[in-house]
């Protein structure tokens, strides 16, 4: 079945351009932890997601389903406070809205947030990581789909992910603000099944840094969109296995709020900058 996103979601987007107060500077998706992000800054609309015509209700514990627009120091932010993943069954379509929603508000920046597991051996609960490419393999074909329904001709083209312009700012920011950075590979899992301790392993082996259940489909999206588009991981936890502690959703939530701290300053330094 092929649909028209502009078509489907023609009402959620009328409705957007009536209630955005401004044209965003930068937008940015909240994974686990950094849920409260908007408390910090000057709100200017907050809009639950359930109020958006179409919009997919968000099943998962910590992700509350709001849209804030924001301001900090003079930026024009957009915050989406919980997200859509495809674990909880919705389509490949439905889980990229604040993507698209993004960019019919006019914005072109973009920062995706997430917590996951460490695969590195050099990371730890606590760290950040600034992602500097994805594995996201075990989504191609939801992912072929996605832009097949966006796109009207049938060109190939190559993701512009991550934005080396956003990636340095953000390294900027870690600098001025002393907090450490990592980097490397996020790898896309789609859960909702945490990671067994062989897949970390295999993960480990081709190249993985970082294991998370969200991200690549809405950077995917968001490139394709010709938004520029950065991701950092707040590492909560060790990828399955590494550690003898059993993995759970308690231990990424109790990590992601300790570094909270670091993750709002190292965001709010970046947004100075773009
Ligand atoms: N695996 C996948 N997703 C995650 C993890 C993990 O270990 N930690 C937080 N999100």
């Amino acid at each position: 079945m092929k649909i028209d996103l502009y078509f489907k979601y023609f009402d959620l987007l009328k409705h957007i351009k009536e209630i955005a107060p401004f044209t965003p500077d930068i937008s940015l998706i909240l994974g686990s932890g950094l849920g409260d992000f908007a408390d910090s800054l000057k709100i200017h609309k907050s809009v639950l997601t359930t109020s958006l015509p179409g919009y997919p209700p968000s099943t998962v514990e910590g992700h509350s389903g709001k849209m804030h627009f924001c301001e900090y120091k003079g930026k024009k932010l957009l915050l989406f406070q919980g997200r859509i993943h495809l674990y909880e069954g919705y389509e490949i379509y439905e889980t990229v809205l604040p993507v698209f929603i993004s960019y019919k508000t006019g914005c072109r920046n973009m920062i995706i947030t997430n917590a996951a597991g460490g695969v590195n051996p050099d990371f730890h609960p606590g760290d950040l990581m600034l992602a500097v490419s994805f594995n996201g393999i075990s989504i191609k074909k939801e992912l072929t789909r996605l832009i097949g329904l966006a796109k009207p001709d049938s060109k190939t083209f190559m993701i512009d992910f991550p934005s080396g312009e956003i990636n340095d700012k953000i390294r900027s920011a870690a600098e001025l603000e002393n907090i450490t950075l990592r980097e490397g590979v996020y790898w896309y899992n789609k859960g909702p099944s945490y990671e067994t301790p062989a897949e970390v392993r295999m993960a480990a082996k081709m190249g993985a840094d970082a294991v998370g259940m969200s991200t690549v489909h809405e950077a995917v999206f968001a490139a394709y969109l010709e938004m520029k588009v950065a991701s950092i991981s707040c590492i909560t936890n060790y990828g399955a296995g590494i550690s003898a502690q059993k993995l759970s959703h308690d231990e990424v939530t109790e990590t992601a709020n300790k570094v909270k701290g670091d993750f709002e300053r190292l965001i709010k330094e970046t947004v100075e900058m773009v």
